[in-house]
């Protein structure tokens, strides 16, 4: 499963970076407002320290104006992914960014049949949001079930990046359905690795290690 990062935030990222778990990022308007920078130039200072695709959402609601900043976004950097909202025109302007080539993330996703028409648009991939739909009492879980299930039954190329992730449990459970993709905050990896027998486990080696009084490495 790949991880994306989802933050605008370059320093979380730069952070990340040495773990080897940054295998893209995602941003939308609201995490690019929460920095107060300018998008281009974030955008641009992450595609250049991040290899995978980085997800840069156009603004605009009708096809043509999203067409022309889906445009000028990809021509940011080569690993730029559009994102576009899922409504008619966001799916009609991934249609054209895909036959131009460009990368499209088809975002905003509730229901399985707005995942269908995300694949027919062809998206590269395609945001259903988990956390969102558990706030509102339903279980997001069973739209990665379904879109998993959905795309092998047709061998749609679309990747499912899961998103609106809350918790390590969303990203278990879309690992253990076969979800392509995270998309994780970063205090939400930080939660991965802990677990209290490492850390107990951990104090008890170090413990047992300083009665020795030895060092691994020659004094
Ligand atoms: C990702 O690209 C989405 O925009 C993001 O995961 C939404 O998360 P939120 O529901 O926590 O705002």
């Amino acid at each position: 499963m790949k991880f994306f990062i989802d933050t605008a935030n370059i320093e979380e990222i730069e952070k990340l970076l040495p773990t080897g778990f940054v295998d893209g990022v995602t941003t939308n308007p609201s995490l690019i407002a929460k920095q107060g920078e300018d998008m281009a130039k974030t955008i641009k200072k992450i595609c250049s320290i991040v290899n995978g695709p980085v997800s840069a959402e156009v603004t605009a609601t009708n096809y043509s104006k999203m067409l022309e900043e889906g445009l000028y976004l990809s021509s940011l950097a080569k690993n730029v992914t559009v994102k576009v909202p899922l409504t008619l025109d966001g799916l009609k302007t991934c249609k054209e960014l895909r036959n131009k080539g460009v990368m499209v993330n088809v975002t905003l996703c509730f229901s399985t049949a707005q995942a269908l028409l995300a694949a027919k648009a062809g998206a590269s991939f395609i945001s259903p949001f988990v956390g969102r739909l558990d706030d509102i009492g339903e279980n997001g879980m069973d739209l990665i079930k379904n879109i998993v299930t959905m795309y092998k039954n047709y061998s749609f190329n679309t990747e499912v990046l899961v998103a609106s992730i809350r918790s390590q449990k969303h990203i278990i459970e879309s690992s253990v359905i076969g979800a392509h993709v995270a998309t994780i905050p970063p205090k939400v990896i930080y939660e991965l690795y802990e677990h209290e027998l490492t850390e107990k486990g951990l104090k008890a080696f170090l413990d047992d290690w300083a009665k020795t009084g030895q060092t691994i490495l020659p004094k």
